[in-house]
This record gives C-alpha cells, structure tokens and sequence, in this order.
C-alpha cells in the first residue's frame, strides 16, 4: 500500500507508517511545503494521503491520484483545505485529529489575548529599545479581564477549553454565537447564546475559535467590528478567512476597537509588508495554537493511525463523518 506523506511530521507518527507491514511510505521530507507538482506526482497511485492544512486537496489532487486512493489523513482538526464534496463522491475516507490539540490550542488563545490586551510585545519593545525611562501611571495601560464580558463565536471543543482557562480570571459573563444554543455544554460558564451583532455590542473580549466554512467567512467583517466597543479586544485562533482583514485593519488603525491578537492570516504566512504588521495594537502569531512538542506528536501519531485504520478498512480512532 502506497501512501504519500506531503511533509515531514514527528518522528513518532512517521514511524508507525514505516514500520506498518504492506505500507511503503514516500514522503516530501521538508519542513517546507511540497510544491504543487511534486505533490501531484507524488500522490499518483497512492492509496493513502497524509496530508498538512496548508496542502489544498482538491479535484486536480484527487485526479492525480487515481481511483485506488482511499483515505486521506489530515495532521490537524480544521478541514477547511480539504475538498470534501468531492471527496465523499470518491467514497474516500478522512481521518482528523480532533481533542488532543484543544488544551494546546486553547492556551494559546488565553496567551494571545493577554498578550493584546496588556500590550505585551509593545512593552517588551519598549524595554529593548529604551523608551522605559520610568514608572509612569498612565503608561502601557491596557484592559483586564476582572468582570468582563467574554463572546466566543464557536463554543466547540476549542471555544469551551478557553472559556475554561478564562473563567478564573473573573469573567462576569459568557455569550456565545453558533448554529444554534448549545445549553449542555455552556452550562458550564452559564454562557448565553447571542445573534452575532449583540456578542459584538457587549463583549469587551472577542475570542473567534469556529471552524472555517462557507457560514463563517468573512464572519467578522466591518459590521461586527462597527458594533463592538472602542475598549474591546479581538482574538482569533481559529482560520484568518473568518475575518476580513480589510475591515479589521481600519477598526484598529482608527481605534474602532482597542487592539486584536491573530494566530491565524491570510494569506500564511502574512508577508512581511502586510498593513496589519505595521500596527502597535495588533499581536501576530505564525499559527502556532497547536505548536506544543507533545501536542504535535501526539498529532502524528493520531493521524498515522488513522491512515493505518482506514488503509486496513478498520474503524479509525476519529474518522470525519462525510
Ligand atoms: P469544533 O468542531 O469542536 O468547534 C467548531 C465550532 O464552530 C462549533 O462549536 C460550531 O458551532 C462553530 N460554528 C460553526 N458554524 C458557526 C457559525 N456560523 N457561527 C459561529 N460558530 C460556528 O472544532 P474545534 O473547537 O476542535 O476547532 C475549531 C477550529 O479551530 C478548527 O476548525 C480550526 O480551524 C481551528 N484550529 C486552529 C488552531 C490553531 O493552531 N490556531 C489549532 C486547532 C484548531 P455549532 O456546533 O453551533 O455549529
Ligand atoms: C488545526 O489543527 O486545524 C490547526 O490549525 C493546527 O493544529
């Protein structure tokens, strides 16, 4: 059984595969995505794929393959680059890594957003480059969470780890945005479920931890950010296509909202000239809300034996229901 490895992974996760009996594994061994040609060559004839979010698996991928592709593994939770219509047409399965990276990810938020809004990176820089030339009241003040109003668009496995880790912290109240109530899960932090426009209005922290689909891009758009107070922070760790970034730009540039914290661009990575750099209230990561070295291991190995269970036709340990 052929199977492509579109990047180099943990050495654990690659190990199960090599070591698999009757599984012959080539793999793009970079640390830099596999070019576009190279992928398609690479996947023809493969019966199995594991794949990163930054590989777009689309029909002309599908088509390289061939017919005797019959699982596609996806070292991440979001499935966003994934053609799943077409995918399903193919009767091809698909494995994903949800749970084990929601601790990870979930505390990269809470660090994000704390590090928005107490203007972390700002003061650091100011240290280095001599601007701390005393203790001053009114100096790199910033916004805490003590009774604060937190909105989470996406209270899923991610939006409830954060409500979690924020609610220590004395957050007063929850509000929470989605397809529909989730009373079960947000009984919890006693989160109430708002239309969109009124997470807006009344939150001072924003934190967006929803999937990317065809209901949530452009989600946070100059609408949402015209609504949301000037004091208010804006936190996304889920994909940058929920927000547009056009219109979060001008929020911040004219102090429409307060300040942001982004794990997540488009495009990534964000070229180094983009606007959004160029701003003191804006805090950017390289996607990096999974980026522990247990969690990304952990990650391999999960997707690994998800592509073993799938090339076997066995139950896979968290198989995406098409
Ligand atoms: P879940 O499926 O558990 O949660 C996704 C949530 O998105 C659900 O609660 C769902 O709500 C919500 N959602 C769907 N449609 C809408 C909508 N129209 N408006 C608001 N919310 C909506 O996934 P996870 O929590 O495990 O992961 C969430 C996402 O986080 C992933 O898809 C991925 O893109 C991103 N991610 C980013 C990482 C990073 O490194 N920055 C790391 C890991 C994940 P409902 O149930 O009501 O539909
Ligand atoms: C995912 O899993 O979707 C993240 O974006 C990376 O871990």
């Amino acid at each position: 059984m052929a199977v492509f490895v579109t990047r180099r992974i943990p050495a654990e996760g690659l190990r199960l595969l090599s070591q698999a009996s009757g599984c012959r594994v080539q793999q793009w061994d970079s640390d830099e995505p596999v070019p576009r040609a190279e992928l398609l060559a690479g996947v023809a004839g493969a019966r199995g794929l594991l794949c990163l979010l930054s590989d777009r698996i689309d029909r002309e991928v599908l088509d390289a393959a061939g017919p005797g592709l019959k699982v596609i593994s996806t070292l991440s939770v979001g499935f966003d680059h994934l053609a799943l219509d077409e995918i399903k047409k193919r009767g091809i399965r698909v494995g994903y890594t949800p749970d084990v990276l929601t601790d990870a990810t979930a505390e990269l938020s809470v660090a994000l957003l704390l590090s928005a809004c107490r203007r972390l990176p700002e003061a650091a820089e100011q240290v280095k480059s001599g601007g701390w030339t005393t203790w001053k009241p009114l100096w790199m003040c910033g916004y805490g969470l003590s009774d604060s109003t937190v909105g989470i668009i996406g209270l899923g496995r991610i939006g409830q780890a954060v409500a979690r880790r924020l609610k220590p912290f004395g957050v007063s109240k929850f509000l929470y945005t989605g397809s529909g109530p989730k009373p079960e899960s947000a009984a919890e932090f006693g989160a109430e479920f708002v239309p969109l426009t009124r997470l807006a209005e009344e939150s001072d922290f924003v934190v967006v931890t929803c999937a990317l689909t065809p209901a949530t891009q452009g989600l946070c758009n100059k609408d949402f950010f015209s609504r949301m107070k000037k004091t208010s922070v804006f936190v996304n760790t889920s994909r940058g296509a929920v927000v547009n970034q056009e219109d979060l730009y001008e929020a911040l540039a004219q102090g429409r909202i307060a300040a942001a914290g982004l794990d997540v661009t488009t495009p990534e990575p964000l070229p180094t000239d983009h606007p959004l750099l160029s701003l003191r209230n804006c805090v950017i990561l390289p996607h990096i809300g999974s980026a522990t070295y247990a969690t990304r291991s952990t990650m391999a190995v999960l997707a690994a034996k998800n592509l073993l269970a799938g090339l076997r036709g066995e139950p896979m340990p968290h198989e995406l229901q098409l």
